[in-house]
């Protein structure tokens, strides 16, 4: 017990940088942006290393600006990035001395992942890797009968088991050289376990000491132990040594946030893509806008949670347009009400009709998404605000009760128009944000 209290100490202590940065970009790269079918091409269409080998010969991101990544991560007020530095697909966009497979050995000629950190770094974005456990590429790793193996049905891929300790000397040699050979990384970000192929399958326990002996303070995610279906003992108030240090739900906004098995809280980040795949898919322009990526990062933190938003750049190294488009509409809202993002977290207070709240050093951050009718109410807080403030301009909001509301004692009115007036606008109808300062 003693120790788990102290690992949990340890975890609160890494992870202070990140609950307060609180807004990521994730990018998924590789080789399957040229059948641009998605990441999982490989698997979906159970395709061979052969069949796969035309787009290894022909990657040639001519157009890869890693300047231009970050500056765009930047301006849209992201304050970390996590690139693919493996995927499941086995390709290496870093120049691994344990393999052939990668990009030096393309037509790009060089470490791309080398340059991810130079550039981002040079922003002052931190930065983190993500590995992929799996690898479709490795001869040791379990491929006839595994569950998402693109070869699962081809039984010349039987694989004796015995070999997989071979897999896993080159998976921890790859993660050491990662740690090694790129200075200080902020994060690592594993992806990901499932059936049996989880915990010390990876040899875990050895592979999280060798980590920490490299860098000390560098945040793991959870998919030692877990998925985006499963997340492991991180959940409870035991956690083993490979739980990780922050829940990674995918595709979702956890309902209550996500607190441990005795309700305390752990630090967590939401991987979210901006339209349907993770890589590039040329086909899918179903995006997201600007509006709902700025009221899911306010969700986000309104239950203590990250986002880590991704993009998928094109063959090319290019990030879609209509991608770059919602960063700068999202980046735009954020320079003005940044303050009601960064370092914050849940209010006491519950969740309003109209949006939500977040909270920072005695500072409640009202996030408008609804136009009311009338003033915003604040329930329960009638006597208990200072000052009112929209975020965007510093201009004075006026807190009055009018005569439609005088039966609602507890609650106090905020207006953004003349509290006469009964037609109250949103300033900004993405999300309005008021700053209130309590008694
Ligand atoms: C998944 C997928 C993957 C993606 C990841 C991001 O588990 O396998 O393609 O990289 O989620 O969270």
């Amino acid at each position: 017990m003693g120790t788990d209290k102290q690992a949990i100490k340890e975890r609160t202590e890494r992870t202070e940088w990140f609950l307060q940065d609180r807004f990521g970009m994730f990018i998924h790269w590789g080789l399957y942006a040229i059948p641009a079918r998605g990441e999982w091409v490989r698997s979906s269409e159970e395709l061979s290393v052969e069949d796969y080998q035309p787009y290894f010969d022909e990657f040639d991101p001519t157009l890869y600006d890693p300047k231009a990544w970050a500056k765009a991560a930047k301006q849209a007020g992201m304050k970390y990035a996590v690139l693919t530095a493996k995927h499941h697909d086995g390709f290496c966009l870093f120049d691994s001395k344990l393999t052939d497979y990668k990009a030096t050995n393309t037509k790009a000629g060089r470490d791309l992942v080398a340059e991810f950190l130079e550039a981002f770094r040079a922003e002052g974005l931190k930065v983190g890797l993500y590995y992929s456990l799996i690898d479709w590429h490795h001869e040791d790793y379990p491929a006839y009968g595994d569950r998402i193996h693109p070869m699962r049905h081809n039984e010349q891929y039987k694989r004796d088991p015995e070999t997989f300790d071979r897999y896993l000397t080159y998976m921890h040699g790859q993660v050491r050289e990662l740690l090694t050979n790129y200075g200080k990384l902020d994060i690592m970000w594993f992806d990901f376990s499932y059936e049996e192929m989880r915990s010390e399958k990876w040899k875990a326990t050895e592979l999280i000491a060798m980590m920490r002996s490299l860098q000390p303070h560098i945040i793991i995610d959870n998919r030692l132990e877990g998925s985006g279906e499963h997340g492991g003992s991180i959940y409870t108030s035991e956690p083993t040594v490979y739980a990780g240090d922050f829940a990674s739900p995918e595709q979702i906004i956890p309902p209550g946030g996500v607190t441990d098995t005795s309700g305390n809280p752990i630090p967590w980040e939401a991987c979210i893509t901006l339209n349907n795949n993770w890589g590039y898919t040329a086909a899918d322009r179903q995006y997201k806008s600007a509006t709902t990526i700025i009221r899911k990062l306010v969700e986000c933190v309104s239950k203590n949670g990250n986002l880590l938003l991704n993009v998928g750049p094109d063959a090319k190294g290019v990030i879609p347009k209509e991608s770059l488009d919602i960063l700068a509409e999202v980046g735009e809202w954020i320079a003005l009400n940044g303050e009601s993002i960064y370092g914050c977290q849940a209010s006491a207070l519950a969740k309003p009709d109209w949006g939500r709240y977040t909270s920072r050093d005695g500072k409640l951050y009202a996030h408008v998404f609804e136009e009311s009718i009338g003033p915003v109410a604040l329930v329960g807080l009638a006597g208990k605000v200072k000052r009112a403030r929209l975020l965007a301009d510093g201009s004075e909001l006026i807190v009055n009760t009018p005569w439609s509301a005088r039966e609602f004692k507890e609650d106090a009115f905020v207006s953004f128009a003349r509290p006469e007036h009964f037609t109250h606008p949103l300033p900004d109808k993405r999300d309005t944000v008021i700053e209130l300062e309590l008694i």
